[in-house]
């Protein structure tokens, strides 16, 4: 993220300050403190009982296919891998995988999916304003702002609960006019936990339909909630209900290859031909940002998913994270009335009713790291660390 300044600068000196992101800040101190016990739930990455976060065994052994039977690294193009975005539409788009009006491009993680998505939107109406809940993912309005859109934030959560304020949120997305985005979580919100249940879906898509709204879907987390299919409700719901819809996907985490940035932006509109020039755009905007997206963790990811006894493979070691999320947050929730909501909730991430002071002294006493907002990532820690954790947090809301 740049910081920008009115100034003209003359020279690399006259650089304003950087305000540094908060949790690639949070990244470097955990990695900073000499404490062996360290308990780092500050960042979104998946971890194990052990408390590490492995290459998946079917990623592993793509990769050594990889290994053994790639013959160039020659450039693929400004799409990627086009067969990669073909394996992952049925898996993302369900029963809308045969709509020729929806067309997808493998994109650098699903911050670049992100990034094309809003430069697109931000092409068709430098004017749209984009409402998003908050809080919401760190990264979300500065990639608004990057493409110059105005972001509209409404209060999406209620702290220390598992629920959506919802009422609010429909009277937010109401006040939109026609061309105006609406950002939503498709499942697994980061950083609250706090999805909307199938019957809230609804009532978003009505007011979507009628305020010609679009919606820009962000589902980086499919198949760390409920399921693949389950966890795509929202983006099947708003593809059958609307012309224009764009979904940002990552397989960074269900694949759990998050170094190796691998995701994809997918849109609908109108017509085929109308999806074809939208693409014609992003493919524009990518050439001006990356040129190209990188290829390796894309290339495992299509091997996983041509290869039916590794694609088994694949939904077996997915199953088994969302089931290391789940019992953990249940283990968590039991342990006091207060931490309830979190069995409640979907995903790596909950935030705990902690004001910024009880997190900071978690850090420095406790040597616990978590985001100022309370937003931890409940499998940031393995099994041997999750009754020091509780006593901790506990001891915390007590103080
Ligand atoms: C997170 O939310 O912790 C991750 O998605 C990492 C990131 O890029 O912010």
């Amino acid at each position: 993220m740049l910081t920008t300044t009115d100034a003209k600068a003359r020279g690399l000196a006259d650089l304003p300050p950087v305000i540094n992101d908060s949790l690639l800040a949070l990244i470097t101190l955990c990695d900073a403190d000499p404490r062996p016990d360290k308990i780092d739930v500050g960042v979104g990455v998946f971890r194990d009982g052990a408390g590490n976060t492995p290459i998946l065994e079917v990623i592993k052994a793509a990769e050594q296919r990889l290994l053994d039977t790639q013959k160039s690294k020659s450039y693929l193009g400004s799409a990627g891998d086009k067969r990669f975005a073909q394996l992952l539409r049925p898996i993302l788009l369900g029963e809308h995988a045969g709509d020729e009006r929806i067309l997808g491009v493998q994109t650098p993680g699903g911050c670049g999916a992100l990034r094309l998505g809003f430069e697109l939107l931000a092409t068709v109406n430098p004017k749209a304003r984009v409402f998003l809940g908050t809080p919401t993912w760190p990264n979300h309005p500065p990639i608004i702002r990057a493409v110059d859109l105005e972001a509209v934030e409404y209060p999406y959560y209620e702290r220390g609960q598992a629920a959506v304020r919802f009422e609010d949120m429909l009277e937010a997305i109401r006040s939109g006019e026609p061309g105006d985005v609406t950002l939503l979580h498709g499942c697994c919100h980061n950083p609250t936990g706090a999805d909307l249940d199938e019957e809230q879906w609804r009532r978003v898509r009505d007011v979507v339909v009628e305020r010609g709204l679009i919606p820009l879907v962000d589902i980086a987390y499919q198949g760390f909630g409920r399921g693949l299919e389950e966890d795509a409700y929202g983006v099947h719901l708003m593809l059958e209900s609307c012309d224009e819809v764009i979904v940002a996907q990552s397989c960074d985490k269900n694949f759990s290859v998050y170094r190796d940035r691998v995701g994809s932006l997918w849109i609908k509109s109108g017509s085929r031909e109308t999806s074809e020039k939208a693409m014609g755009h992003v493919f524009q905007r990518a050439r001006e940002m990356w040129s190209m997206p990188p290829d390796h963790g894309a290339a495992a990811v299509h091997i996983v998913l041509e290869d039916p006894e590794l694609r088994e493979r694949w939904l077996v070691e997915l199953a088994g994270m969302r089931d290391r999320i789940n019992a953990v947050r249940q283990r968590i929730a039991g342990a006091d009335p207060r931490l309830a909501f979190i069995g409640r909730q979907f995903g790596m991430f909950s935030m705990l009713p902690l004001s910024k002071e009880q997190v900071l002294r978690l850090r420095e006493d406790d040597a616990i790291y978590m985001a100022d907002s309370g937003r931890f990532n409940v499998v940031g820690m393995g099994d041997g660390q999750i009754d020091r954790f509780i006593a901790a947090v506990v001891g915390a809301m007590d103080s």
